[in-house]
């Protein structure tokens, strides 16, 4: 939904149960949950398929600064964050995934880098006291949370006119939409948002997901200064394969060359990556 409305009265609580129940990317890897072979897996399965989000983070860019991470789920952008010698802080609303990114943190040598609070990001105050960060990072996060407006708010507070945001929020028009229509045999464009409540994330049933074109994107910010907004990451994959944790591409990607596919992901990508400041 691109506007603040359609999800806000479901409650946090069954947010929280839906990312309990299956924390984000939870089955990237098929080894022992919590061993660091499972953490390694996990990470290069993520990165290899999403390759836009190291360029995006840029993690060697906040060696020895102040990160605060929205929603960091099983902790693997919160760990390169740590590995590339910034202190970190992360709220994640389940206490699952925050257990399994505590726990990966403490494997890799790197919890005296990264503080990880379990709590409700529209109540950042409540959880963190006044202080400011060189960069507020939020990768698909806050478009799962009832009011996401709430949180930029919040968010607002932690930084200085130096300080950087780099959010993710899905994107409304966007190739991903349309192999959803097509799964579905739904063409009608008023229901983009049932449609991607069904299917936005790996397991159906996610309780909120909000959906931003460049304008509402816009205004969700409102007060900041966007320094870049753009469309990234169509997946190419045949699903099947990849669910066995197998590599081959789609028949109808096959053939499109890198370059191509590149322009496409610009015009259709289902990620929509900002950078900001304060205004
Ligand atoms: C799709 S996952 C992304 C996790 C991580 N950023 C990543 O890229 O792997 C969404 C995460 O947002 C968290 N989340 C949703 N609403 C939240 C809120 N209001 N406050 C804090 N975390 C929230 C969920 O618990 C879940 O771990």
């Amino acid at each position: 939904m691109a506007a603040e409305s359609g999800f806000a009265d479901v409650s946090i609580d069954r947010v929280r149960d839906f990312w309990n129940g299956r924390p984000c990317n939870i089955r990237h890897s098929t080894k022992e949950v919590g061993t660091r072979e499972y953490f390694d897996e996990v990470e290069r399965r993520k990165y290899f398929v999403e390759p836009h989000i190291p360029a995006f983070a840029e993690f060697q860019k906040w060696q020895g600064k102040r990160v605060l991470e929205i929603g960091c789920g099983l902790g693997t952008d919160t760990l390169n964050f740590a590995r590339a010698g910034a202190e970190v802080t992360a709220v994640e609303l389940s206490d699952e995934s925050a257990g399994l990114a505590r726990k990966r943190l403490e494997l890799y040598g790197l919890s005296g880098r990264a503080t990880i609070h379990v709590g409700n990001a529209e109540e950042l105050p409540s959880i963190l006291p006044a202080q400011s960060f060189d960069l507020v990072y939020s990768f698909g996060v806050i478009h799962h949370s009832p009011h996401p407006r709430r949180i930029v708010q919040h968010i607002r507070r932690y930084m200085t006119p130096d300080s950087e945001l780099r959010l993710m929020v899905y994107s409304r028009i966007s190739y991903k939409l349309f192999w959803m229509m097509k799964q579905e045999g739904i063409w009608d464009l008023s229901r983009i948002d049932e449609l991607l409540a069904r299917n936005s994330e790996a397991q159906s049933g996610c309780p909120v997901t909000y959906s931003y074109d460049d304008e509402s994107a816009a205004a969700l910010l409102d007060g900041c200064r966007i320094l870049e907004m753009r469309k990234a990451h169509i997946f190419t994959w045949d699903i099947d394969a990849y669910v066995r944790h197998e590599y081959v591409k789609a028949p109808e990607w096959a053939n499109v060359s890198d370059e191509e596919l590149a322009r496409l992901e610009r015009e259709l990508g289902w990620h929509l990556l900002i950078r900001a400041r304060l205004g």
